[in-house]
């Protein structure tokens, strides 16, 4: 019986969807939000909910005495914390070893110690990249490779290399030591909350700010995009229904090349579909992800809701503008840090 959960990193993008979701969707569940409330953690984003249901612990991972107090007495523990964005990672990878590996070593060990089930989320990254469709014989015809749970490790960034760490250990320590343990994998999501430093959020604000969008390198860069409601129900089904022990892939076949997905934005927001500049590639840019989500839906009945990426882009872009104060106050000084970076 899942009545209280912790929540980590339960201020950001998707952990602050996910809190929604069990709020509205399972009454009887009570959730503790452990959140460092870094740059990308916003208190806004619980705002609204249950006082008597939600409660924000602001604190650290990483804190083996904050842990464990709080480990001893939940019923799970869905681990959301970290630092998320590549482009960060390539100019300071350190808060991502601090927070990606060690936190979660810190919660694995008090997860282990009370017996409390974890579920780790993480991210299609720690797979690597796979070519282009138009790269492989038969020039797109076909789906070409997507990435399944039996995939080889190759992570590219400082980024993923600590989210395959965090994996890594998660698994060893289900083996090692029994602990209660799943995996996800997930691709891109979008919707609203999303910090205004990753891609669709910022080529929206980007527009709304009078600023051009930026596309990195060609825009052939393809992402499997999926809702974050989406994704929000298949952890809560591989929490509840989940087998200890397994990784499930999260997708809903939403791959689209950024140059596509810039353009729908600037369609839908009025724009000429050439209103964009183009800018420095990231370093090692990941080309094209793709994932195989059959076992998620085969073996626990779980399938994507938000099937239309149009619609479901158009409920994002009108979120931010009705949403100005959520993001106005960041805006400068989230451009200056990417102009200094040249992108
Ligand atoms: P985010 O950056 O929006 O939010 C991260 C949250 O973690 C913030 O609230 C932050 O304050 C908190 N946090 C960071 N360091 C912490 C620490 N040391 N202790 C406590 N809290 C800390 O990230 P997101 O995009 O919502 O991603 C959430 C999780 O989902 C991550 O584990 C990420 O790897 C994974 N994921 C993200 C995506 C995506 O498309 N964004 C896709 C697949 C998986
Ligand atoms: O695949 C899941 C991952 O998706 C998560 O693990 C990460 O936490 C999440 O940030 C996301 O990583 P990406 O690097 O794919 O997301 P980002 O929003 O940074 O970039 C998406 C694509 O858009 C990528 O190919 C780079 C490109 N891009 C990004 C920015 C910010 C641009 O072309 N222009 C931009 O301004």
């Amino acid at each position: 019986m899942m009545k209280n959960i912790i929540v980590t990193g339960g201020a950001g993008f998707i952990g602050s969807n996910f809190v929604h979701y069990v709020v509205n969707n399972h009454p009887e569940v009570n959730i503790t939000v452990l959140d460092k409330l870094t740059y990308a953690g916003n208190r806004a984003n619980l705002a609204g909910l249950p006082a008597d249901r939600v409660n924000l612990v602001v604190g650290d991972i990483a804190d083996a005495e904050l842990v464990d107090k709080l480990v001893k007495n939940a019923d799970a523990v869905v681990h959301y914390a970290a630092e998320s964005h590549n482009d960060n990672s390539l100019i300071d990878p350190s808060p991502f070893i601090q927070t990606n590996i060690i936190g979660t070593y810190t919660l694995i060990e008090a997860c282990r110690k009370y017996g409390v089930r974890f579920h780790h989320v993480s991210t299609d990254e720690v797979y690597g990249d796979l070519p282009l469709r138009e790269d492989l014989p038969g020039h797109g015809e076909g789906e070409g490779e997507k990435f399944t749970p039996e995939s080889r490790y190759q992570p590219s960034s400082p980024y993923s290399s600590s989210k395959a760490s965090s994996d890594l250990l998660v698994r060893a320590w289900v083996r090692s030591f029994g602990l209660k343990a799943t995996i996800s994998n997930c691709s891109n999501n979008y919707g609203p909350y999303q910090h205004i430093e990753k891609f669709i959020p910022r080529q929206i604000t980007n527009i709304l700010s009078g600023i051009k969008p930026k596309l990195y390198g060609t825009g052939k860069n393809v992402r499997d995009w999926i809702h974050t409601n989406d994704h929000s129900r298949a952890v809560w089904t591989i929490l509840t229904k989940g087998k200890i022990g397994e990784t499930y892939l999260i997708g809903a076949d939403g791959e689209k090349n950024n140059k596509e997905v810039l353009e729908l934005i600037l369609q839908e927001m009025g724009q000429s579909k050439d209103a964009y500049e183009m800018v420095k590639d990231r370093p090692g840019h990941d080309l094209r992800y793709a994932i195989d989500s059959s076992k998620l839906r085969s073996e626990l009945g779980w399938e994507p809701k938000f099937t239309n990426f149009e619609d479901g882009l158009r409920d994002t872009i009108n979120w931010y503008k009705d949403n100005k104060s959520w993001w106005k106050d960041e805006k400068a000084e989230v451009e200056a840090k990417y102009t200094a970076n040249g992108h």
